[in-house]
């Protein structure tokens, strides 16, 4: 009830009378004034004017359940979302629920994780006010295949920064997203597969919102959206926005079953292309032109001799000549 009474107050610029919440949600009067009291002492303002209503004026900064759900409007992605204050890892909470049977579409949520996980076994530092979030999905999909999400979320996550922010977010092959440079979230996909089908994937999306600082050693190459604004960000719809545009594309990728439908956008997107950059593979290095990602996902490269390359996300990590882009 309280959700969708702040969806309500959410779609109304002005005041909302008692009577229009009560004919919307066929419940009285005071069964929404009650809920109105329980939704102030959870840190939301709400103005109660005698004969005009109520007005949402300000919510709190949190990414609670509701606050997520309250923007939320697909149809299998988020169907349920667990929220928690403090876990290790959402993807590591994520595939221990997939081992016990947990439902597709399920959204892991946590204001901090004390043992984040990082792609190539690295650590995902993560204090709060910013978001990591774990999707669990459970495709028909061949394993092969698999890698192709990767590619997938990086676009959903930047085509949800530029609409809601408003800020020219792009992508870092193969999913990395960057804002002037830096990077500002980065994709863990991880999966479980049975002979050559997957059994389950977990995507986990890390975004850099209210972070006001970074350490010494990551100021150079990670940004926030807090940076690059000078301004807060409600999360909740920041983790819709992305829960939105990520069904979206998911869909699409399930019936296509490659990247042909979204290549030419994510290679608009792609701060790679057109530069050289740094090949690393196995502590060997070698410098390329980046020229896009092919149907399968793989950034296709010119090599020192001029010849075309297809290079296998996972295998080769790709960094700008001086400096992370
Ligand atoms: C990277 O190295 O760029 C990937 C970072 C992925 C971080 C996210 S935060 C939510 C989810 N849970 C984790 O432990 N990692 C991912």
């Amino acid at each position: 009830m309280k959700e969708k009474i702040l969806k309500l107050l959410l779609k109304k610029e002005g005041y909302l009378s008692g009577e229009e919440i009560s004919n919307e949600l066929g419940v009285t009067r005071t069964a929404i004034w009650k809920n109105i009291q329980k939704l102030k002492t959870m840190g939301y303002v709400i103005d109660s004017v005698t004969n005009r209503g109520y007005k949402l004026v300000s919510q709190p900064d949190l990414i609670g359940k509701m606050s997520v759900r309250q923007y939320l409007e697909t149809n299998e992605i988020g169907n349920e979302i667990l929220f928690f204050d403090e876990v290790g890892s959402t993807n590591v909470m994520v595939k221990k629920m997939a081992e016990e049977g947990a439902n597709h579409g399920l959204v892991f949520i946590s204001e901090r994780q004390t043992a984040g996980r990082g792609r190539r076994g690295r650590e995902w530092i993560s204090p709060r006010g910013n978001c990591y979030f774990s999707i669990l999905l459970r495709p028909d999909l061949l394993a092969e295949k698999a890698s192709m999400l990767t590619l997938v979320s990086a676009l959903a996550v930047a085509k949800a920064i530029r609409n809601l922010t408003g800020l020219e977010a792009q992508i870092k092959w193969p999913n990395d997203i960057v804002l002037n440079g830096k990077k500002i979230c980065g994709i863990l996909t991880e999966s479980s597969t049975d002979l050559e089908f997957v059994n389950y994937i977990v995507v986990g999306i890390g975004v850099n919102v209210n972070q006001k600082e970074f350490t010494e050693d990551l100021d150079e190459k990670a940004t926030s959206l807090w940076l690059e604004l000078s301004d807060e960000i409600n999360r909740g719809k920041l983790i819709a926005t992305i829960l939105q545009e990520f069904e979206y594309y998911y869909i699409k990728f399930i019936q296509n079953l490659n990247l042909s439908f979204l290549k030419d956008e994510y290679n608009s997107l792609l701060v790679n292309v057109g530069r050289e950059v740094k090949m690393i593979e196995k502590n060997k290095e070698r410098i390329c032109k980046a020229i896009g990602i092919d149907e399968d996902g793989s950034l296709l490269v010119e090599n020192e001799k001029g010849i075309r390359e297809a290079i296998i996300s996972g295998e080769v990590s790709v960094r700008g000549l001086y400096s992370y882009v």
